[in-house]
């Protein structure tokens, strides 16, 4: 059987411990493992397992403290819940499930121990290819498949055309005078809007400071780029123009502490959804079913021209989604091929606020100076596990991509299964903590190691 190599980060308190246990207990187990030492499972970031991947290890172990026993009281708890979804992303993205074990064992439990090496060296070598050239799947028929995603765009929506037709709609009207009333009684400071475009149509981001400029909004259906990466700066209270997923996206960056309520004045737009440059719907808006913002101060617009089914209708996007299931791989891989690393996904999305990304970090240097294979999938499946349980549908990074990459469809499955797993789903409601920065006790193990 091909020998693996399997990387081990092991919590020192507990599992590390439990391995040096297993070498004094003289308990048998295979040398495949090459050990790394953590403070606590707790401080693993899922970019090391991808990296360990990526790098050429066959397989990656991650072990600490029994749920309860932690070291740090609930590090392993947090873990737990990042360890479940990484494994959908990874299993999604094409990885093998058996490559990536996670379990916890104590320091009393040396046989334990050897016993988890001696299943996972068995696993990772079932799921290895002796020659190490992929740590992707393999199938045969991807370009028939590939061609089998293509989507048929239906026609454009109904009351967003009319919307572009009529210069000054009603719901315009009603945006306008609203946002003079709050710079003229001193509500907000300033209101972050659209205002009318270039050549191509679509409507640009625009920070409104003064009444008499109110005039200068405008609101259609090429309202596309997400507005709530706007506020994060702001001093002072700030209205926005909020499509539903603009108005989840600043929830979420309330919970997320990096803005406060106070300072935010939403303004919920009733949204029949967005168009691209040839007047054919978005992607996203064609799936999206929230159409009318979650939270707002006020909403601007009929709620019943709108029903929350998505505009495509759940058979088209079951017959959309059905290949999905058994091509993953290849569609990874396909996506990766048009990747150029330009970043403009992480630039328009409003969930990337870090100062430094991780993959412009240069201790770990992350990145490798040509745009290979490998750097492209670690920074796309990093980029997706940071957005695990924030992504608010809104579409900005595959709207942003000058390449066509549709990375959303790997953001797109972590959500639905956090949705499914924690139910949760982001941004809805002011009160509910983010998935990922919250735990139960008794989460589920969805994929540990038994
Ligand atoms: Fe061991 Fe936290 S200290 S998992």
């Amino acid at each position: 059987m091909y020998s693996p190599k399997i990387v081990a980060f092991l919590c020192t308190w507990c599992s590390y411990a439990g391995a040096d246990l297993a070498g004094t207990g003289r308990n048998q187990y295979p040398p495949n493992i090459r050990v790394i030492r953590i403070p606590c499972s707790g401080r693993i970031n899922p970019i090391y397992i991808i990296k360990a991947l990526l790098e050429g290890a066959d397989g990656v172990l991650v072990s600490g403290c029994h749920p309860g026993d932690c070291h740090y009281l609930v590090g392993n708890y947090f873990a737990r819940r990042r360890f479940v979804v990484l494994k959908k992303l990874l299993t999604t993205a094409g990885f093998d499930a058996d490559r990536v074990q996670f379990t916890w064992v104590s320091a009393s439990e040396g046989a334990r121990f050897a016993d988890v090496i001696k299943a996972v060296s068995e696993k990772v070598a079932a799921a290895s290819r002796e020659d190490g050239s992929s740590v992707l799947l393999s199938s045969s028929d991807v370009h028939d498949k590939a061609q089998a995603r293509h989507r048929e765009r239906p026609p454009v929506f109904p009351n967003a055309q009319k919307a572009r037709q009529s210069n000054c709609p009603p719901v315009l009207h009603e945006l306008i005078s609203h946002c003079k009333s709050l710079l003229e009684n001193g509500t907000v400071d300033a209101v972050v809007g659209f205002r009318a475009g270039g050549e191509t149509g679509l409507s640009l981001p625009c920070i409104i400071t003064s009444p008499e400029d109110a005039d200068k909004l405008v609101w259609n259906d090429r309202c596309v780029p997400n507005l709530s990466g706007y506020l994060c700066d702001r001093e002072g209270r700030t209205a926005i123009v909020a499509k539903p997923c603009d108005a989840r996206a600043v929830v979420n960056l309330i919970a997320e502490n990096q803005l406060k309520r106070e300072n935010v004045y939403i303004i919920g737009m009733v949204c029949d959804g967005m168009t691209g440059d040839n007047a054919a719907p978005l992607p996203c808006c064609l799936e999206c079913t929230v159409r009318i913002a979650p939270v707002c101060d006020v909403l601007i617009g009929n709620p019943d021209d709108v029903d929350g089914i998505p505009v495509q209708s759940r058979s088209e996007k079951d017959v959309h989604d059905a290949p999905l299931a058994d091509f993953t791989s290849e569609r990874f891989a396909d996506e990766m091929s048009k990747c150029i690393l330009c970043f403009s996904c992480r630039q328009s999305c409003y969930g990337c606020y870090c100062k430094t990304c991780f993959i412009d970090r240069g201790e770990p240097d992350w990145q490798t100076a040509s745009p290979d294979t490998g750097a492209k999938m670690l920074y796309h499946l990093g980029r997706a596990m940071h957005l695990a349980g924030r992504c608010v549908e809104c579409g900005a990074c595959e709207n942003a991509c000058a390449s066509g990459v549709d990375i959303r469809y790997l953001i797109r499955e972590t959500t639905s299964f956090i949705h499914d797993t924690y139910e949760y789903r982001t941004g809805m409601d002011i009160e509910t903590k983010p998935a990922m920065l919250t735990y139960k006790t008794d989460d589920s193990e969805i994929g540990f190691l038994e």
